[in-house]
């Protein structure tokens, strides 16, 4: 859809022109994943896919929220926000409206809004549709309620950090940081190197030459509010207590292989003892491998890709069935140089470093395979790698 046909919609749905129109990405992430609660590092990269808002004040004092997506339409007062029930849709936008006025007292929500929403995110892909639609209505709203930082970066991180916050709040689920930044900070074919404890962060360039990262949809929708990925979240803080007692530490993250060896006698929970044996591998790998792709060694960067993954499906059981299988199926693939699972989990897409003279077969393998065993058709998309939300008008 062009944004001259979401135009269109708009005044066909409002009877009015829209004001301003405002874009902001979904993502993918290269690895680090299950760190970002873990106070460890994350390697996503901003997509050309992604959420657009459109909006106009009205005089109503309601804020209506339509979707080019979605049929339900909702229209709430501008003094009774607050989270919906049976999981609205326009909670995503709501609480970030309702987080920006709580961190920012000053910031005022002067009149009613006729809003426009379109996203062309695969639905249930794990490439953040959620953390689009979150950060393009924080920086939309931050602006209509006249708070911004004057310093961009900071700004960023901020509309990252009203994001995250309407995701525990008025979505429910505890997330880290990584979707949420990744849409306000993307930077055009760069990856963004970022630590979740501190939120310092740097944009690697993604060169690859004769390369391509390659997003593989399995259409097995992954459910993130479904409880595993709360369930995981608690499990990684029952081992930072455990090991606490022997070395205080504040986040899995902290800890070196090194310091594994010596702590991990003490944590009793089998469960919590696997989750963060990922998690201390998996920042160790990260690290690794932005230091592979900084000195050009896409080789290793792939090999750590794979590993990623193999310990996502043993450690932090958060693979299944269809991505083990396309995973599994790529890394089969000669010219393929890694491949993993990325995002949440339990469904989504696969992520895959590609040579361009093999994307061919690997469509070809990966999709015979992978339907063969799932009965299910995926999708392959090679990803663009964009920038960080904007104002388009
Ligand atoms: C989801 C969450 C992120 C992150 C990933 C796993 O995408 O929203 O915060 O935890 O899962 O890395």
């Amino acid at each position: 859809m062009t944004t001259q046909e979401m135009n269109l919609a708009f005044e066909q749905a409002y009877g009015k022109k829209a004001e301003k129109m405002y874009f902001s990405p979904g993502r993918v992430n290269l690895i680090g994943e299950h760190t970002d609660y873990n106070g460890g590092c994350v390697f996503p990269c901003a997509l050309s896919f992604g959420a657009w808002l459109l909006l106009a004040k009205n005089n109503d004092q309601v804020l209506r929220f339509r979707s080019l997506n979605m049929p339900q339409t909702y229209s709430i007062p501008v003094a009774d926000i607050k989270p919906q029930p049976d999981r609205a849709w326009c909670n995503y936008a709501l609480g970030c409206i309702d987080i920006i006025r709580r961190r920012h007292p000053e910031a005022k929500l002067e009149s009613g809004y006729d809003l426009l929403y379109y996203g062309n995110v695969p639905a249930g892909a794990g490439l953040s549709s959620s953390a689009a639609m979150e950060v393009v209505t924080a920086r939309a709203f931050t602006e209509e309620m006249n708070w911004k930082d004057a310093d961009d970066k900071k700004y960023r991180t901020e509309l990252a950090l009203i994001g995250q916050a309407c995701e525990h709040e008025y979505a429910g689920v505890m997330c880290g940081v990584m979707d949420q930044f990744a849409s306000a900070q993307g930077k055009k074919d760069h990856a963004i190197h970022l630590n979740c404890d501190t939120l310092e962060f740097e944009h690697v360039p993604v060169k690859l030459e004769g390369i391509k990262v390659v997003i593989s949809n399995t259409h097995s929708p992954h459910h993130l509010d479904s409880g595993a990925y709360n369930d995981r979240v608690r499990q990684c803080k029952t081992a930072v207590e455990q090991i606490s007692t022997v070395k205080p530490i504040k986040h899995l993250a902290e800890l070196t292989p090194e310091d594994w060896k010596e702590v991990e006698g003490v944590i009793t929970d089998p469960i919590a003892k696997k989750r963060a044996h990922h998690v201390v591998g998996e920042v160790a790998r990260t690290a690794e491998a932005v230091e592979a792709l900084k000195k050009g060694d896409i080789k290793r960067f792939g090999e750590l890709m794979t590993q990623s993954h193999v310990s996502l499906r043993d450690d932090y059981e958060v693979t299944g069935k269809e991505l083990d299988t396309m995973a599994e199926a790529a890394w089969e693939v000669e010219g393929v140089l890694g491949s993993r699972m990325t995002g949440g989990g339990f469904g989504g897409c696969t992520v895959s470093l590609v040579k361009d003279e093999a994307i061919e077969t690997f469509k070809a393998h990966v999709g015979k395979v992978y339907e063969e065993k799932t009965g299910l058709k995926p999708d392959f998309y090679v990803a663009e790698i964009g920038d960080g939300v904007s104002r388009l008008a």
